[in-house]
């Protein structure tokens, strides 16, 4: 659809697994927690899927799954690597270019994405902001993006799903942006050690579940 709110608001745990909400524009797109997610029409792949994961799969592990599916896009389509800022953030060059988001719903997860794509300006944020574009100066067409993403997130899901983010850790713990760095999260200080293969980010202080990371 040309325009929505946002993504997230368009799917239901009703529907089946895997629906997927999509748009140009959103006027109220969502950020993490409570945070605005600002784009300009057409410049973005904006898109929410619906999953159901079973019982015994922790539905916050979702994000790192969704950051490793789109730094892999993102490294095809720029030839260039990502990296994975726990828990959620994907960036280039330690810009951020995407971000993910999950929302429990009725034991469903509605996963949303957003990706940069042709912005050539970008609003100030916390974290430095880039699009595709502003690596290369292309233009790409959102579809094909999309469709890369969702056939890699599929995949990567299917992994996670069967056998845990441990057998997605090793691609997740390569592109670890935080490893090694001095970082405050909920309070806490410390080096960090690296993402767990619990999902968890273990820093040498102490081990955090969830929450902001500067760095
Ligand atoms: C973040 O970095 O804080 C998460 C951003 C998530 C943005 C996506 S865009 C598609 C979906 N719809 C929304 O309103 N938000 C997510």
């Amino acid at each position: 659809m040309p325009e929505c709110e946002s993504t997230q608001a368009l799917l239901d745990p009703a529907m089946p697994e895997w629906a997927v909400a999509t748009t140009d524009h959103q006027t109220a797109g969502r950020g993490r927690l409570g945070r605005r997610w600002v784009d300009a029409p057409g410049s973005s792949v904006l898109v929410s899927v619906l999953l159901k994961p079973p019982a015994g799969r922790n539905p916050a592990e979702l994000t790192l799954v969704a950051g490793l599916a789109v730094a892999e896009v993102v490294e095809r389509a720029l030839s260039r690597a990502a990296q994975i800022k726990w828990p959620n953030d994907v960036l280039v060059d330690g810009r951020k270019v995407s971000g993910g988001l999950a929302d429990l719903r009725d034991g469903a997860v509605v996963l949303g994405i957003g990706v940069n794509v042709n912005q050539s300006v970008l609003p100030e944020t916390r974290l430095p902001a880039a699009s595709l574009r502003t690596f290369d100066g292309r233009v790409r067409k959102i579809p094909p993006l999309l469709d890369d993403l969702l056939i890699t997130l599929r995949s990567r899901y299917d992994v996670w799903r069967d056998r845990g983010l441990a057998a997605l850790h090793g691609e997740i713990a390569a592109r670890d942006v935080l490893r090694g760095r001095r970082v405050t999260v909920g309070g806490k200080t410390g080096i960090a050690v690296g993402i767990r293969p619990d999902g968890r980010l273990e820093l040498d202080s102490g081990v955090v579940d969830s929450g902001e990371v500067t760095f």
